[in-house]
């Protein structure tokens, strides 16, 4: 039912544009994954940290050559990778293979003196690269390649689903297209690093992490920088080397609450990143929110930063979601599509409100992969039995015990296409009992609600809080009519003769059915109900915020 020029442009541009990765997209056969051992989530961020503490980043004049570039910073060490990019100017991330290399790069650099303001000489690992003498270079070609760090247009959105061979080669496509690239990755723990440097002023031990869909493998291009200030890694590992009669402790000051020492550290910290952090701009503090957190701008990696702390279920949770995406290659390829026809629709979005999140959306899906027969994905609690004595893990008097070497878990045999799944995904959920059911992918099957939030999925970790308590009931009929609609336009594809209109994913990310749809509905509905689910939206806009991990 496909075009027949599809085939002969299968090898355009937009499908060479992303032969990033070795592996052709949609290579693998469902079911059957490759055998190389997987790291586990802790060995990754282990290596991703080391890494970005031997590296720098670096303004660079619009024109330079490569070549003395490198030679130029070869003084400091042996260089293991590079690249640039652009983000207001050029920019170029460099990765010594030693942490000297840093501190002679550090010692060879000044603070610049500046004419009419006044620098605060704050060292970072953030430089600025100046040519001596500019005229004589002025004719310096520039002719270095660029990585980009932007997610891509929607025309070459449309041109990758649109010339893919099949529903499932579209699926592994728009992944391969959004997801996030080794650079970015790189850039991302580089900016924790570097604000790690400046939190370290004052917690000399501190810890900042990545968590969240930069690191558990569902992030696209674009996605936001979650960041958690661990000032307390030592906790765990420390309490057995305190053998003998006696207990060291720290003095320390004492407020009220746990709440009131996180909102007054992450003020403190809001403050001399705002004040001294190069490249922070923007800084809000929002410390009455569920979960208090610090939102800035990093200008030269483009990131949205959202800084919080005492957020350590957030981290676990990031790295379930890990072991969930990395468990099998059809699992982030649904999350994708689901996640982008999400977006397309509005049924989310960037602003807080009454909307479903990304992270209640990928729940949804491993609750759907949970169910199907034979499953392909286990249970939170199998997960949980399979665990050893080095997996314990209790948070807050919450369990958050689940097997971390991944290569344990047996894969599935089941071997149902993408394209199967999409469809029965619509249907499933487009079917739900809401109403009466919640989503529970501790025990992978659905439980009566215990309250009557439209959407109810259970915390897997707070158990007794929803994740989706901030969905509206219209937010909630939307996500079903579209559901419908779009398991209809999926079963009337099978029928469909051959044309050359969007097909298969495509066919449900069209401007035009979307607009049409929402236009009927708005139409359909009389204007006090629009204004009251506008209003409720707001309502429910200033008091839900997305980084609370509480659930509420
Ligand atoms: P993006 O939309 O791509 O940013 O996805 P994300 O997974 O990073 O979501 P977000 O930035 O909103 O939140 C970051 C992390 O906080 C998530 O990955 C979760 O681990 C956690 N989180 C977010 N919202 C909730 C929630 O409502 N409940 C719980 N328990 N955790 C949440
Ligand atoms: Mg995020």
């Amino acid at each position: 039912h496909r075009p027949v020029f599809r085939l002969v442009s299968s090898a355009g541009p937009a499908a060479a544009d992303l032969g990033r990765d070795e592996q052709p997209p949609g290579s693998e056969v469902p079911g059957t994954e490759d055998k190389t051992p997987k790291k586990r989530f802790s060995e990754v961020q282990r290596e991703r940290r080391e890494q970005a503490q031997r590296t720098a980043l670096i303004h660079c004049p619009n024109k330079i050559s490569e070549k003395k570039f490198l030679k130029y910073l070869s003084q400091h060490g042996p260089i293991k990778n590079h690249f640039f990019y652009e983000s207001f100017g050029l920019y170029a991330l460099v990765e010594f293979c030693q942490k000297d290399s840093i501190d002679s790069l550090k010692h060879g650099s000044h603070t610049p003196s500046l004419s009419t303001e006044a620098a605060i000489p704050f060292r970072s690992r953030f430089f600025s690269l100046r040519q001596r003498n500019p005229s004589s270079q002025s004719s310096e070609q520039s002719c270095v390649k660029i990585s980009s760090q932007v997610p891509p247009t929607n025309r070459k959105l449309f041109d990758v689903l649109y010339y893919a061979e099949s529903v499932d080669d579209q699926l592994n496509n728009l992944l391969k297209a959004s997801e996030l690239t080794e650079e970015n990755t790189k850039l991302r723990y580089l900016t924790c690093s570097l604000i790690e440097d400046i939190a370290a002023a004052y917690f000399p031990s501190c810890t900042v992490r990545p968590f969240g869909s930069s690191v558990n493998t569902f992030g696209k291009l674009g996605c936001d920088l979650d960041m958690f200030l661990d000032l307390d890694e030592f906790r765990e590992n420390t309490t057995n080397k305190n053998v003998g009669n006696f207990l060291m402790e720290f003095q320390v000051k004492s407020v009220p609450s746990e709440r009131i020492a996180t909102q007054k550290i992450l003020s403190v910290i809001g403050e001399c990143l705002d004040h001294f952090g190069p490249g922070c701009v923007g800084l809000q503090k929002i410390l009455n929110a569920r979960c208090p957190l610090v939102r800035f701008s990093h200008q030269p990696s483009g990131f949205q930063c959202d800084l919080t702390t005492n957020n350590r279920i957030a981290l676990k949770s990031s790295e379930l979601l890990y072991i969930y995406g990395a468990l099998d290659s059809r699992v982030r390829a649904l999350v994708f599509s689901i996640r982008h026809w999400a977006r397309t629709h509005s049924l989310t979005s960037s602003i807080p409100g009454a909307w479903i999140t990304n992270f209640s959306l990928t729940m949804m899906v491993i609750f759907f992969l949970q169910r199907r027969s034979p499953p392909i994905l286990p249970t939170l609690d199998s997960l949980k039995s399979l665990a050893g004595a080095e997996d314990k893990c209790i948070i807050e008097g919450n369990n958050c015990t689940f097997l971390s070497d991944l290569n344990k878990i047996k894969p599935s045999g089941n071997t149902e296409t993408l394209e199967l799944l999409l469809k029965e995904f619509f249907e499933y959920f487009g079917n739900f009992a809401f109403n009466k059911n919640s989503i529970n992918i501790r025990q992978g099957k659905e439980q009566n609600k215990p309250d009557s939030s439209p959407l109810y999925i259970q915390n897997p970790f707070e158990t007794s809080l929803n994740v989706s308590k901030n969905v509206s009931q219209s937010q909630m009929q939307k996500f079903v009519d579209l559901a419908r609609e779009s398991a209809w336009i999926l079963d009337q594809e099978d029928r469909a003769s051959s044309d050359d209109r969007p097909w298969g994913l495509a066919a449900l990310l069209l401007p035009s059915i979307i607009s049409k749809s929402h236009a009927k509905r708005s139409k359909n509905k009389p204007a006090s109900e629009r204004v009251r689910s506008l209003l409720e939206s707001i309502k429910q806009g200033n008091t839900a915020d997305p980084a609370s991990t509480d659930g509420e």
